[in-house]
């Protein structure tokens, strides 16, 4: 694994000697809009100030610490959640699919089967097929508690992806990122992905 890449200290990482931290200028940068929250995007939007902390706990976490996946992941969280406006998949508004990342419901179940908090209420469903809608939303509202919604991109990149995406991420943003975007099942080559990847670059110096 690679060591901490230190670009950033703030308060929230004060007593993490030498940890990387997500700032909310960061945060900011690649997602604009998450300066602040419309009054009609609550409760679920977040501002940069808010998500940032939990992001970094979530590259900790997940031990994601190379500036190129966490540009990519966080690009993908900036784009899927409209800005950190949505944690629940509002268009078509699919039952079950959501967090940062807006994974589909498959993979909230295997993220809430990973958490050891969450294990227990998830403990008696082995699948998503078949579940009503109401099921599907009651194993999302487990993982969109802001303890776990910025933390699912990185799960996601670590356990499902795997080390041959991380270490193209190691070695080039962009083939990295084509990787990681194959992985989750979506075009890396679309214009908006590729904006907020530049974004992304722009906040981690890359
Ligand atoms: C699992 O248990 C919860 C209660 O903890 C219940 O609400 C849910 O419907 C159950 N799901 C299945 C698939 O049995």
């Amino acid at each position: 694994m690679q060591l901490p890449y230190i670009a950033a200290l703030c308060l929230t990482c004060a007593s993490m000697a030498s940890a990387f931290c997500v700032t909310p200028e960061m945060v900011e940068t690649i997602a604009p809009k998450s300066k602040e929250c419309p009054q009609n995007m609550l409760p679920e939007c977040r501002t940069a100030a808010e998500a940032a902390p939990y992001i970094t706990r979530a590259f900790h976490r997940y031990g994601i610490y190379s500036p190129n996946a966490m540009a990519s992941v966080m690009s993908l969280m900036a784009l899927e959640s409209g800005e950190f406006q949505y944690k629940r998949n509002a268009f078509p508004g699919r039952p079950g699919q959501g967090t940062a990342n807006m994974q589909m419901a498959e993979f909230n179940l295997k993220y809430a089967k990973s958490i050891e908090k969450l294990e227990p209420h998830v403990a008696n469903v082995t699948t998503v097929d078949g579940q009503p809608d109401a099921e599907l939303n009651r194993i999302l509202d487990l993982v969109v508690a802001d303890d776990y919604n910025f933390g699912s991109g990185a799960w996601f990149l670590r356990s499902q992806c795997g080390e041959g995406v991380l270490s193209a991420l190691n070695q080039d943003v962009d083939t990295g990122f084509a990787a990681h975007m194959d992985c989750v099942g979506v075009e890396a080559g679309n214009e908006e992905r590729q904006a907020y990847l530049t974004l992304a670059k722009q906040a981690f110096d890359l």
